[in-house]
């Protein structure tokens, strides 16, 4: 069976200090992590403080970006095995705001997914509509492109280490998410697609996130769903308590 993910995507908060700080609170707080797997994403220069800290714990880390390149003439970049030197394990690829502030693409998508598996880190690849494109009934048609351009750089025997994030853009940092049946369509979709390129099998050990606006209140109607496998959370994922609470109820064991 699929081990669900919970990943705090800290976005630009959290200094080094404050990360490792946090995550050692986060610990005391769920005690020993069994049937999750527990990523936080802080940014890039809080990277190796915060992989120190969390790696006794089993606490994952993940970078939000990447670039696809291994070295070269190309400033302000990171490349994927300098992440894996501080101790980044996975890392957030396409997230919407990327896509929106900074000019990312499917095509740079499918180049970082690319680049991340051949240097051995997990890829978290965000796919989701906007309001509007939901509103003219093109969601299932923007999913199918984000997936198909944005994953195209992978083999079938690849899926395993993929992860999907659904992240519809009208729910992220808006308090509005998904109803458990629209993330749990979308996410069912996803997992479609990924049947119909990669087969049936790598279907069924791809896993696929939920992220948008979850908070303790609403997890663990979202991670009870068949084809949700955790979730990608940003604001809930800042304060200890929060986050741990969001943890607990995606541990099987205790849903
Ligand atoms: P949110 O962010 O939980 O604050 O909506 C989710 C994300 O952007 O990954």
């Amino acid at each position: 069976m699929r081990i669900p993910v919970v990943a705090g995507n800290w976005k630009l908060y959290k200094t080094g200090s404050e990360g490792a700080d946090f995550v050692e609170r986060l610990a005391a707080s769920i005690g020993p992590i069994e049937g999750v797997e527990v990523i936080v994403a802080p940014t890039f220069t809080a990277l190796p403080e915060v992989a120190i800290a969390a790696r006794p714990y089993g606490i994952q880390v993940a970078a939000q970006d990447v670039f696809w390149k291994e070295e070269g003439a190309f400033t302000g970049e990171v490349a994927p095995h300098m992440l894996k030197a501080v101790g980044a394990g996975w890392v957030i690829i396409g997230h919407s705001e990327r896509r929106q502030y900074f000019g990312e693409t499917d095509e740079t998508v499918a180049l970082k997914v690319r680049a991340a598996l051949d240097a051995g880190l997990r890829p978290i690849v965000c796919v989701g509509e906007t309001e509007s494109e939901r509103m003219s009934g093109a969601t299932e048609d923007v999913l199918r492109r984000q997936v198909s351009r944005g994953l195209a750089s992978m083999q079938a025997a690849e899926i395993p280490n993929l992860t999907v994030a659904y992240e519809p853009v009208w729910a992220i940092g808006t308090g509005r998410t998904a109803t458990v049946e629209q993330a749990q369509e979308a996410c069912a979709f996803i997992r479609g697609l990924i049947a119909s390129f990669h087969g049936n099998e790598a279907a069924a050990q791809v896993r696929i996130l939920y992220g948008g606006s979850i908070k303790p209140d609403n997890a663990a109607g979202l991670m009870g769903q068949a084809d949700i496998d955790g979730g990608l959370v940003g604001g809930a994922s800042l304060e200890v308590e929060s986050f741990a609470d969001i943890i607990r109820q995606s541990q099987p064991t205790t849903s």
